[in-house]
Formats: C-alpha cells, sequence, structure tokens
C-alpha cells in the first residue's frame, strides 16, 4: 500500500518534532490547539449526531453517484477518520487514507482503525500533502476547508494529487454568507467564499466544477453545502 499512492512508510505517520513544528507553525496555532483539545471527545461529541453525521452520510451517498468504484481515497481534514471508517463499510477493497494538521485527531483515528489493513491516518496538512501526483481517485475534505491557511494552496495540491477524471467532494459551510456572523476575525472571515469565487478557486486550481449540493440542512436554515469538482486532464 505504501507504494502504491507514495505513503510513507509506517511507523513514519507521526512526524519529527522538527516537523510537526514547522506544519504547526503553517496551521493556525489556535485551529491545532483547539482540535488536538477536542480530539478525544470528538466522536462523542453532540455535534456528531446533529451535525457532522448527517454531513458523511450525504458526502458518501453522492461520492458512490458520482465515483463508484473508486481504488484510492484521500479525506483532507479527516479529524478521528469517521468518514473514511464509513468508507471502509461501503468500498471494503478501497485503499483508504487520511491526513489531518492535529496530531490529536491523526492519534484517535489511528487508534479507532489499529487492525485494518486498508485505512491508514497521517499527520499533515493539505496545503503540502505527502502523496505523489494522480495518487487517488477521489478526494473528501469534509468542515475542514474553512480552516485551512492557505486555501489556493491547498486545492492545487488537492488536484496534484488526484488521477485525471477523479473527484473531489468539498464540504463546508463556506459559502453561506450568513455563517460569516460566527467568524469573528478579518483573517478568518476571508476564508468564505461566494460559490463563484469557488468556482474560480477550483478551476485555477485545474479542477472543474461539476455541482452543488445540499449537504445538511436544520429546517429552513442551510448548515453545510459541498461543491464536486473532477480534475482536468492535463
Ligand atoms: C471540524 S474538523 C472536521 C473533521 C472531519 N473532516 C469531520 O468531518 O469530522 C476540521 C479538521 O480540519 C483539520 N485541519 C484544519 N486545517 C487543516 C489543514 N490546513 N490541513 C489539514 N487538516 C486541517 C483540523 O485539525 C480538524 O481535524
Amino acid at each position: 500500500m505504501a507504494v502504491e499512492v507514495g505513503l510513507p512508510e509506517r511507523g513514519q505517520d507521526c512526524l519529527t518534532w522538527r516537523e510537526v513544528r514547522s506544519l504547526g507553525e503553517r496551521m493556525r496555532k489556535g485551529d491545532r490547539e483547539h482540535f488536538d483539545r477536542w480530539a478525544p471527545r470528538y466522536d462523542r461529541s453532540l455535534a456528531q449526531p446533529l451535525f457532522f453525521g448527517p454531513v458523511y452520510k450525504n458526502a458518501l451517498r453522492l461520492a458512490a453517484s458520482l465515483a463508484p468504484a473508486p481504488l484510492r481515497v484521500l479525506d483532507v481534514g479527516c479529524g478521528t477518520g469517521r468518514l473514511l471508517r464509513l468508507t471502509g463499510q461501503q468500498l471494503p477493497a478501497a485503499e483508504l487514507v487520511g491526513v489531518d494538521g492535529s496530531p490529536e485527531m491523526i492519534r484517535m483515528a489511528q487508534r479507532a482503525t489499529r487492525d485494518s489493513a486498508t485505512v491508514r491516518f497521517i499527520q499533515g496538512l493539505a496545503e503540502s500533502l505527502p502523496f505523489r501526483d494522480g495518487a487517488f481517485d477521489l478526494v473528501f475534505s469534509t468542515i475542514s476547508f474553512h480552516h485551512w491557511a492557505d486555501q489556493t494552496r491547498g486545492l492545487s495540491e488537492v488536484s496534484r494529487v488526484l488521477a485525471p477524471g477523479g473527484v473531489l467532494l468539498l464540504a463546508d459551510n463556506f459559502v453561506i454568507p450568513s455563517h460569516r456572523v460566527f467568524f469573528l476575525g478579518k483573517e478568518r472571515r476571508a476564508r468564505f467564499h461566494t460559490k463563484r469565487e469557488v468556482e474560480a478557486m477550483l478551476s485555477k486550481a485545474g479542477l472543474r466544477c461539476f455541482a452543488w449540493h445540499d449537504l445538511h440542512r436544520f429546517g429552513p436554515l442551510r448548515m453545510v453545502i459541498g461543491v464536486s469538482a473532477y480534475k482536468l486532464p492535463s
């Protein structure tokens, strides 16, 4: 498996102190600390059934129609790996890889999948994915994009590791203007966009927007929107 997607060898999933430090400097420090603290309780949190669970369910349903039999699947900003664990039930033969900037999230994900031969979790950032070009047929990212310090670079990395024709499913609240009120800092707000802006960012990265999807609603309130895109042949 390590050879197939260009992963580091097993046992190198945790980075050296120097590597962690340089990653930490690029991921917002506050974000990393927040997610490290949340990691041990993440899977038991009320947000799972109310918020994340429906997103995973709808993302998987959508992925099954957009990329019916992917062999290699990546989840960027995978958290504790719940989406990939569900993906494994749906695609038992697929090679599944999760990457996340928070070492504690990765530790929880690894602990929950200790006995699995088909899923791996690696600490790393969207902005510098540790995989070879064209390694994946399907890339997920759920509720992570608005945290990425450099979204343009992250999308270009996602595009690089997607095989031509491969599918990205990016789900977040990034295009819901009312959600901006929850994010006070100017720098944070700058990571929220209009649909048109996201389409332009995808296009710049070599990804063609396929469609927009409502991934989670609370009655009339839109909570999470997804965009699907595919990698254009070079
Ligand atoms: C709200 S959690 C969502 C986790 C998971 N995708 C889910 O849906 O349950 C956001 C995750 O994005 C990760 N993250 C934030 N910025 C990142 C980056 N630049 N690269 C990789 N992971 C990042 C955080 O560490 C955190 O685990």
